[in-house]
């Protein structure tokens, strides 16, 4: 079962991350992390850079990209990392990697970008958000759980929902390359963070519902080693969240996420 914790504040979501990160850092300072976008994991990357760390060995494998975008369009991914987590907490730039930003034929992009990852020794901590249509990266519903990073289209709910971030509704990319669910579940630990009421059906879904594609959130229940972080809202649908307070307020000294 996934560790499910339940917050009061993003910025406390933000520290369990934080203190996951750091403990990896200090072991190995050249921690390979699994970076994403979106509104989500802002609070997390806030208390990393809080802890002052030095993260200039830290290498970093983004979970997705648009296709179609001009290169360095501001809302493209790798402006997005390089804007918010590479240059505040001073990851060195040739270390990390956005799908799709070899220069290689975008067929054959996945490959190469699974192809990196091994090289790197795999993901250590990969960060996720969950869209309202339950996906985990730009895995959709119906992603294969075996799935590696591919181009996929985007929903018509997902284009509305990052609508937000460009000036029509109609700029936002139709497609995307995004590491797959098989990609995902080859990362040592993953931490889900999720924040408020839209996002209580999608985490209920991936925490307790049934396995199945068309909710790819759930197969974070396959994985050995998942923190999910939710505040009070996006915890709202969790049938057992009284058991998951009670766990995380019983846990043992030597239990961190
Ligand atoms: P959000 O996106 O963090 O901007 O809500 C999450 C996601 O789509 O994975």
């Amino acid at each position: 079962m996934a560790e499910v914790v339940i917050v009061s504040s993003q910025e406390a979501a933000g520290e369990i991350y934080a203190a996951a990160a750091a403990a990896l850092i200090a072991r190995k300072p050249d921690a390979v992390l699994g970076l994403a976008t979106g509104s989500t994991p802002l609070p997390a990357y806030a208390a990393l850079l809080r802890r002052g760390l030095d993260l200039s060995r830290v290498r970093g494998f983004a979970l997705d990209e648009y296709v179609g975008l001009p290169p360095g369009h501001p809302e493209s991914y790798r402006a997005v990392i390089t804007r918010e987590v590479v240059e505040p907490l001073g990851l060195t730039p040739a270390l990390v990697r956005v799908p799709g930003d070899d220069g290689g034929l975008l067929e054959t992009a996945g490959e190469r970008y699974e192809r990196d990852i091994v090289a790197a020794g795999g993901v250590d901590l990969q960060i996720l958000g969950i869209g309202r249509t339950g996906h985990i990266g730009f895995n959709e519903p119906g992603s294969s759980f075996g799935s590696l990073t591919r181009v996929k289209t985007l929903t018509s709910h997902t284009r509305a929902d990052n609508a937000r971030f460009f000036d029509s509704p109609d700029d936002v990319p139709t497609h995307c390359l995004t590491q797959g669910l098989g990609t995902i579940l080859r990362a040592r630990h993953l931490v889900l963070l999720a924040f408020g009421a839209s996002k209580a059906p999608a985490i209920a879904a991936a925490v307790e519902g049934p396995l199945t594609a068309s909710a790819p959130g759930s197969a974070v229940q396959l994985h050995p080693h998942v923190t999910v972080v939710v505040d009070e809202d996006a915890a709202a649908g969790l049938a057992n969240a009284d058991y998951y307070r009670y766990a995380w307020d019983n846990r043992l000294a030597w239990e961190t996420p």
